[in-house]
């Protein structure tokens, strides 16, 4: 499928995020109820002069994990060393990165649901005990030896929960859920994206693009970056509902945040499974996508809008489709 402007998916392009990240916990739009808490236990950890008891954060892409991620470390006052679970390949690996925390800092493991499951059991005694155990030398030669690590934050983050062991999952002291952002929240978002980039955008514009944000920032501040583009070509520079409008209708995104990769999505299950249901494995290989991609990607948010629904025996797309689609129940297949 083609390359989407308003995947929620990581993109090379996206140093971008980090200039337009927000650094500090007040700065952080929404998600009022985790960001009320962990305010609360970072004092309450900063008060006991203790390291912040072990956090993770779930969500679907896009929502700020990584963000919250640095916020946390920033408002303890500590560093903030980086991992991702498909990088750690090698128990050596976590054990080079486990080696350079100082008391207090904070290790962040991104995608921490894609380590390796070994990997994991190393883990175990560095989060409970902060003891790291590790066999050294080889066959013959080889023998245990316990390392004491300083007290540290492992601030984890998946898009995929369920994935995650349970001894994992357990050893989280902290566990938060992100949820997608209202308009209103992400109206927020193009505005303080709009000040930090130095881009004026009217509010009217502002709201169209919180619409059609799919609940997610990292789709607002993207769009923010395509229409601004239009607004420098087509228009004076400045952002105006009008050139916002325009924007999105070059860029396929309709009223809602939908793009041609949900309407194919929806299109394969009402015109090759009679509207469902279907299972993921089918619709996945009639697309050519993984079920994975599906799963995180493209479905949430159309779960979401209620065009989809999960069934025990698939997906099936639901009458509010139909209309949005402009498709009649009779224009199925069978
Ligand atoms: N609450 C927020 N307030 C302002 N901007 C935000 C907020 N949350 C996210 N953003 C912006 O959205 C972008 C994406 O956020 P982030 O990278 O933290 O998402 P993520 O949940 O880690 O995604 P992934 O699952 O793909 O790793 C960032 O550039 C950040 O600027
Ligand atoms: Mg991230």
């Amino acid at each position: 499928m083609e390359e989407r402007v308003i995947t929620n998916k990581k993109l090379e392009e996206d140093q971008f995020e980090s200039t337009i990240r927000p650094d500090s916990i007040d700065e952080y739009i929404g998600q009022t109820e985790v960001k009320e808490n962990l305010k609360v236990f970072i004092e309450a950890a900063k008060m006991r002069d203790e390291s912040l008891d072990h956090v993770l954060l779930y969500g679907p892409p896009g929502l700020g994990k990584t963000t919250l991620a640095y916020i946390v470390a920033h408002e303890l006052g500590r560093n903030i060393k980086t991992a991702s679970g498909p990088s750690i390949e090698k128990s050596g690996d976590l054990a080079a990165v486990l080696s350079t925390l100082e008391p207090g800092d904070v290790l962040f493991i991104d995608e921490i649901h894609r380590m390796p499951r070994y990997i994991e059991e190393i883990l175990y005694p560095a989060m409970e005990d902060f003891s790291l155990d590790i066999i050294v030398g080889s066959d013959g030669n080889s023998r245990n030896i316990k390392i004491d690590l300083p007290p540290f934050t492992l601030v984890g983050a998946t898009t995929r929960a369920g994935d995650l062991t349970s001894p994992l999952r357990d050893r989280f002291g902290i566990v938060f859920k992100l949820d997608y952002y209202t308009e209103d929240e992400l109206f927020q978002i193009v505005k303080r994206t709009s000040r930090v980039l130095e881009i004026d955008i009217e509010d009217d514009a502002a709201l169209e693009l919180a619409i059609r944000s799919r609940g997610t920032p990292r789709v607002a501040n993207r769009l923010f970056k395509r229409v601004r583009d239009f607004a420098l070509v087509m228009g004076n520079g400045s952002i105006d509902k009008k050139i916002t409008k325009l924007a999105l209708k070059r860029l396929k995104v309709d009223e809602l945040g939908l793009d041609n990769t949900d309407k194919q999505l929806l299109e394969a299950i009402i015109y090759k499974f009679n509207g469902g249901p279907v299972g993921i494995e089918s619709l996945a290989a009639s697309i050519a996508e993984e079920v994975s991609t599906i799963e995180d990607v493209y479905e949430p948010y159309l779960l979401k809008l209620g065009f989809l629904k999960r069934t025990n025996r698939g997906r099936v797309v639901t009458e509010k489709a139909y209309e949005h689609l402009n498709i009649k129940l009779d224009d199925r297949l069978f």
